[in-house]
């Protein structure tokens, strides 16, 4: 190259820099031979010719030369680890290798549930709202009507935190909370865990989760409550499912009832499920107790309203046949891949 400064020569070297940084591994073959080749690599031959140069021009074409070749070479060895990362040698990899199944997420069929229960209510109205888990005395008992020296108090087995702060037994106290906050009308649905002292068996869990409702309005008579409950259990289920209200007793609904929906393994005939009696409960229901209201600072002369408690995992076992409560905390994934959809 006698034509063209060793400047000029240099800079067409530290263009080919962007070409080696994108090239494939052919091209970076070819570059690795074009400038750094023993005999005729363009840089091999500015290098061999600094000797020849002018002392101020080889001082400073040397560096600037040597500084190239640095870069060249870590530019190279950079691109072929890129290559090998990203391309593969062909030689190193079976492609006939079977492909290994990329692991799929799926929301958990009792969150599936819970959130399909709560859809069905806002498309009537309700709100989904949220309380605590650490409840105080206050709220999970007494606002509810619920003395503390009650024998329902004791009816579910608390576990408590400190004096007068339990761990939530039932989702209702969020009933209180809401009533002191929002005036009516009112409509809510209240998903989340709650707490009971019981021992971990095929139908119990010390920790589960319920769906509370309240509703609260003027001029709310039984006969909506009844029709509220049936429209859910009709959606959720399906329109020939047969609903039954059971008189019950609970210390903030006045009238109580619990809620039965024929079995829907064996659409009421009577089975292992059902334990022969073609019906399983879902909820705990009723009118909402005129004292409660009082207490929350709602006028029970002008405002009437219902209330129901369901049992999400109760619900899932039904709606999938499942036996043993327990299969639904496990997340053995042998069991939840049948989930996925
Ligand atoms: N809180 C009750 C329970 O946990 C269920 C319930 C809720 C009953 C609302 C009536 C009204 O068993």
């Amino acid at each position: 190259m006698p034509d063209v400064s060793p400047n000029d020569q240099l800079e067409a070297v530290a263009r080919s820099l962007i070409e080696l940084r994108e090239a494939d591994r052919t091209r970076l073959a070819e570059l690795k031979v074009e400038l750094l080749g023993r005999k005729a690599g363009k840089l091999t031959q500015i290098l061999r010719a600094v000797s020849t140069l002018a002392p101020e021009e080889r001082r400073n074409i040397g560096r600037r030369a040597n500084q190239l070749k640095q870069e060249i070479e870590s530019a190279i060895g950079g691109r072929q680890a890129e290559l090998i990362d990203c391309i593969g040698s062909s030689e190193a990899r079976d492609l006939t290798m079977p492909a290994r199944d990329a692991w799929r997420g799926a929301v958990h069929p009792v969150t599936a549930v819970i959130d399909e229960i709560c859809d069905i209510f806002r498309e009537i109205g309700f709100s989904r709202v949220s309380g605590p888990e650490a409840e105080t005395e206050d709220y999970n008992f007494t606002k509810l009507n619920i003395p503390l020296d009650h024998p329902a108090a004791d009816m579910q087995d608390t576990f408590f935190l400190s004096p007068g702060v339990v761990l939530r037994t039932h989702t209702s106290p969020v009933q209180a909370r809401t009533m002191e906050q929002y005036a009516p009308p009112i409509r809510i649905v209240v998903p989340g865990l709650v707490y009971r002292r019981d021992a971990f068996d095929a139908s119990h869990a010390p920790v589960f989760e319920q769906i509370e409702g309240l509703v609260v309005d003027e001029g709310i008579s039984f006969v909506d409550f009844k029709a509220g409950i049936d429209y859910f259990v009709k959606r959720f289920f399906s329109k020939d499912t047969a609903v039954r209200f059971r008189p019950s007793y609970f210390p903030f609904t006045e009238p109580s009832a619990e809620v039965d929906v024929q079995c829907q393994v064996c659409k009421g005939s009577g089975c292992a499920t059902c334990h022969q009696a073609g019906y399983l409960e879902i909820m705990g229901s009723g009118m909402v107790h005129p004292a409660v209201f009082e207490n929350c600072g709602i006028d029970p002369e002008r405002y009437t309203g219902y209330a129901f408690g369901m049992g999400p995992h109760r619900i899932t076992m039904l709606r999938h046949g499942i036996p043993d409560i327990r299969l639904l905390y496990d997340n053995d994934m042998r069991f939840l891949r049948q989930f996925v959809e």
